[in-house]
């Protein structure tokens, strides 16, 4: 087994673990009555916010490889996608199940007529998109469309800061933290991509 199968190996399980840390704080909090005056947006609050966190941590992999020249840092991506669509998916089912009470009617009135509701509506579809065809197999499959679609990555990260700042009502201290990270995430995206155009004219 060469070096980087070996690291990934090893940390893998720890990871994981890490990944549910924030699912168990709710669980405790929810355990032990803890979730204050309006338990259902607390929670909701609780997953939308990882999920973000974990959008956000994807889209930091190929930065932090390429700085560091870790290249067992990119065998994360996957798992962190996935635990980004398992947060914002809870986040959802919250909001359908025990907000919305699973009334068709309001649900269909708030995706149409609540922008903010209709951007996290985009970004969840994107991510789901994802999330099943995540597997070796069918990125083979796939070819250059898979990579097409995994790169929507960052649209979803757009669209996830946007739809926090939407609903966000007086300080928009938070959002503008997370769109600060996105900026600074997107913008070494962009100078990698000139860099190497650059490099290919050259040669
Ligand atoms: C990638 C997708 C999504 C992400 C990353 C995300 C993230 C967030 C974040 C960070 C917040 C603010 C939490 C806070 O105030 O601390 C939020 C709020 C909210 N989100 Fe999402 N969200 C996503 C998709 C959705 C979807 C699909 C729906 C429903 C269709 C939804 C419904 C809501 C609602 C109703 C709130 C306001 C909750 C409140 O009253 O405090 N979100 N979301």
């Amino acid at each position: 087994m060469d070096h980087n199968r070996r690291i990934g190996f090893i940390l893998k399980p720890f990871v994981f673990v890490l990944c549910l840390v924030p699912f168990a704080i709710l669980v405790a909090r929810v355990v032990n009555n803890d979730l204050g005056a309006n338990p259902i947006e607390a929670m909701q609050d609780h997953f939308g916010e990882w999920g973000l966190r974990f959008i956000l941590m994807m889209l930091a992999v190929t930065p932090l490889r390429k700085l560091t020249g870790r290249v067992w840092i990119a065998r994360f991506r996957r798992m962190l996608g996935l635990f980004a669509f398992f947060y914002v998916a809870v986040h959802f089912i919250i909001w359908l199940w025990l907000d919305r009470e699973l009334r068709l009617a309001d649900i269909i009135e708030d995706i149409f007529e609540r922008p903010f509701i209709t951007i996290g509506m985009a970004a969840l579809t994107l991510l789901i998109a994802m999330a099943l065809t995540s597997t070796a197999a069918i990125r083979r499959r796939l070819g250059k469309a898979w990579q097409r679609l995994h790169n929507s990555i960052y649209l979803v990260g757009v669209l996830a800061v946007w739809h926090y700042w939407w609903q966000v009502k007086k300080d928009i201290t938070e959002p503008l933290v997370y769109a600060i990270i996105l900026s600074v995430l997107l913008g070494y995206r962009m100078w990698l991509r000139w860099q190497t155009s650059k490099t290919k004219q050259a040669s």
